[in-house]
């Protein structure tokens, strides 16, 4: 495995990982929460829809108000530039969305995709984008037609990660860049609890008190379950590999926020 230290920002960038093989499903299943697959995708794209309306305040808690600033340059780091045409994937409130709107220059260049029609309602995104009903692993676009292809936060909640990585390739234009963006464990003993502690007990608990939907505490306490059961990044990124994506890397500021950076091949 090659871990190279950035000295600009001390992000840690995980180049290369041999002996891991491509996986299908990102976790097993957390039965506290559903059963079978299909519960799974009924209860995510519930909870999702229902808590949709508390979704940004408390992302905004959560992040201590950095999202914006973070995700437009997670998108700047993995080659977003004036001009291209994206697909945001997971697109929800639209978080990512209205950062790639800024940065191409032009809404009307975007388009987001999610299965939650509450996520999408509840976004307040600039006239122009684009908003499509649908799911990472059968995108509903044509071949070779993204020159970007964004994905936020919704890594743990593909029911099949090989088949949505393999459609990414597809929907992307030969060149065409990938940058998916997720919260993983901390290496360190120490870090890990902390990040539980804050995630699975300061997080659920303030929601309680700020949230105006009754499943907006179990989402975000499922936030972190699936965090904690979810495959390594090295396994991600065997998994993008598998899927013909190139120059596959991982970048981790302060440990646990991972940028996953992609190419698609030239002709
Ligand atoms: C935590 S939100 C992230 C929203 C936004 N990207 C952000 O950065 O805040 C995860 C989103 O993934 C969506 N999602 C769940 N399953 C999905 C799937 N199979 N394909 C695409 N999106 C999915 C959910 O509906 C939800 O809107």
């Amino acid at each position: 495995m090659g871990n190279l230290i950035d000295s600009r920002d001390l992000r840690m960038k995980t180049t290369h990982s041999p002996d891991f093989s491509p996986v299908h499903v990102p976790h097993g299943p957390l039965t506290e929460y559903y059963q079978t697959e299909q519960d799974r995708q009924a209860f995510l794209k519930k909870i999702f829809d229902d808590t949709a309306p508390d979704y940004d305040r408390i992302e905004r808690m959560m992040a201590l108000n950095t999202g914006p600033w973070y995700r437009r340059g997670a998108l700047a780091r993995a080659g977003l530039k004036h001009g291209m045409k994206v697909l945001d994937v997971g697109v929800g409130t639209g978080l990512v969305a209205a950062q790639a709107c800024i940065l191409t220059g032009d809404p009307a260049l975007v388009t987001g995709v999610d299965p939650s029609s509450g996520m999408m309602a509840a976004s307040k995104l600039p006239e122009g984008m684009t908003l499509v009903e649908g799911r990472a692993e059968s995108l509903p676009f044509p071949d070779n037609h993204f020159d970007f292809l964004s994905m936020g936060y919704a890594l743990r909640h593909i029911g099949d990660l090989s088949k949505a990585f393999a459609e990414f390739e597809r929907v992307l234009k030969p060149g065409g860049r990938l940058c998916v963006l997720e919260i993983t464990q901390a290496e360190s003993a120490p870090g890990r609890w902390l990040l539980k502690t804050y995630m699975r007990g300061v997080i659920p608990l303030l929601t309680r008190f700020i949230s105006r939907q009754k499943m907006s505490e179990t989402i975000w306490r499922y936030y972190w379950d699936s965090i904690e059961a979810c495959v390594p990044p090295e396994q991600v990124m065997a998994t993008m590999r598998a899927a013909g994506l190139k120059q596959v890397e991982r970048q981790a500021s302060l440990g646990v926020c991972s940028e996953y950076h992609a190419v698609k091949a030239e002709k």
